[in-house]
């Protein structure tokens, strides 16, 4: 066994700038130099496909890497930090394991598939605003599409959209490491907070309850005994979160590849499981969260030793372009016969809770995009997010598109 730290490893410069717009130009030389591990100036990236499945398993011997944010922004004993350790995607244990067990039927593909019509309904009416215009920030119109659609799967009226937004964008801050920025972190949290408070608390006083939305299903959770009030709050916030820069980031990366191939984006107003593939591919060469772990128990693998303490990024989006897992990784080929799954919504316990929700969001969404935004093409620079820094993806995507004359719906 060799310890993880005396290995001569590569290393990736994964917080640049340089390496966000163009990880392949640092990926293919580390990767001749070991085909799975490299380092970074915090700790050890895992970016083959097969250890990162294999290690992201271990949650016997690693957990979510949260603390040392509320650490570094010097914000330990406020509420902030108490959401930032007890939400359902940084606490570990047992009290993780029987949250996830009570929500598992609130998550599941057929709850999915039954908002379906109500996503539809959600992007139609953005739609009706966003494919009127004739050039845009596509990002712009992504950064409103999640958001739209979470409050309308949730139960949430439309005319908190906004307020939603500006707060959700004000929390997603903190992934800038920035301590200039913590006033502003707090005060979107506390408008989170308080506006998801009163959201229960109206849903539960009203007595209505509609089982297909998402935010009644928590709160019958919640009656069974599945999870407390905190709990309950907690995770109406954590989904916003984790549902909104994900599949923002994930939306725009689509438009970018599809951009360059106008005939995939044609096929995708028509063939609506094309769009499904389309998505999957995407998932594979460019996803968007990027999990860490700590290790709280040594272990080995693969004959290395990592020793407690140990910091872990998962590379999930260079898994997907591991050549030991897929051919030709760098081709955009929707109809690939993928012979192994790609990481993009994690693996182990901490797997994503919505990525069924994910699937079908985006899934109905471009179908309706490439129906309405006809003819998108590149009206300036594409420009990248630090790929480090908790979710990768598009900065800005200046597009031009045939703008929709009248409101006509698509369907
Ligand atoms: C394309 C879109 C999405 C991607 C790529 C994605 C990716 C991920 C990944 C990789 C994780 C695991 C993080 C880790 O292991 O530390 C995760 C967790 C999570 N995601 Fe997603 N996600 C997406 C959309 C969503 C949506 C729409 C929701 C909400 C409806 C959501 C809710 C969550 C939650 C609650 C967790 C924490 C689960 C836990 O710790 O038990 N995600 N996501």
């Amino acid at each position: 066994m060799t310890l993880i730290s005396e290995l001569d490893l590569p290393d990736l410069p994964i917080e640049g700038p340089e390496f966000s717009a163009d990880p392949m130009r640092f990926l293919t030389p580390a990767q001749q130099k070991h085909p799975w591990l490299a380092r970074f100036r915090a700790g050890y990236v895992v970016h083959g496909l097969q250890a990162g499945r294999d290690l992201l398993a271990m949650d016997n011997r690693m957990g979510p890497h949260f603390h040392g944010v509320v650490e570094h922004f010097g914000a330990e004993g406020t509420e902030w930090a108490r959401f930032m350790s007890e939400q359902i995607a940084t606490t570990s244990g047992a009290k993780h394991d029987r949250m996830r067990a009570s929500l598992a039927s609130a998550f599941t593909p057929r709850r999915a598939n039954l908002l379906r019509p109500l996503m539809r309904d959600v992007i139609s009416r953005l739609l009706d605003e966003w494919a009127a215009r004739d050039s845009f920030d596509f990002v712009d119109f992504a950064s409103h599409f999640p958001i739209a659609v979470m409050c309308g799967v949730m139960g949430i009226s439309s005319d908190h959209v906004r307020e939603t937004h500006d707060a959700i964008e004000a929390q997603i801050l903190c992934l800038r490491m920035d301590r200039n920025l913590l006033p502003d972190i707090m005060a979107g949290y506390e408008v989170l907070r308080s506006f998801t408070a009163d959201v229960i608390r109206e849903r539960e006083k009203s007595g209505e309850r509609n089982s297909d939305l998402l935010l009644d299903a928590l709160i019958e959770t919640k009656t069974a005994g599945g999870l407390d009030e905190n709990e309950l709050r907690d995770l109406v916030i954590t989904l916003l979160l984790g549902g909104y820069d994900t599949s923002k980031n994930e939306l725009a990366l689509i438009m970018n590849s599809l951009i360059e191939h106008p005939d995939m984006y044609q096929r995708c107003a028509v063939d609506k499981a094309f769009c499904g593939k389309v998505v999957q591919e995407t998932l594979r060469l460019t996803s968007v969260a990027t999990p860490s772990r700590t290790v709280f128990e040594e272990f080995d693998y693969q004959g290395i030793t990592f020793p407690r303490g140990t910091h872990i990024c998962f590379a999930v989006a260079l898994s997907g372009r591991d050549p030991a897992a897929y051919d030709e990784p760098m081709a955009f080929r929707p109809e690939r016969k993928a012979n192994t799954r790609h990481l993009a919504f994690g693996r182990g316990t901490h797997i994503c809770l919505g990525q069924f929700l994910a699937l079908a969001i985006l899934e109905e969404g471009l179908h309706l995009i490439a129906q309405r935004m006809k003819n998108p093409r590149l009206a300036g620079e594409v420009t990248w997010r630090p790929f480090r820094a908790g979710i990768w993806g598009i900065r800005t995507l200046p597009v031009a598109i045939d703008p929709e004359q009248g409101s006509q719906r698509g369907g």
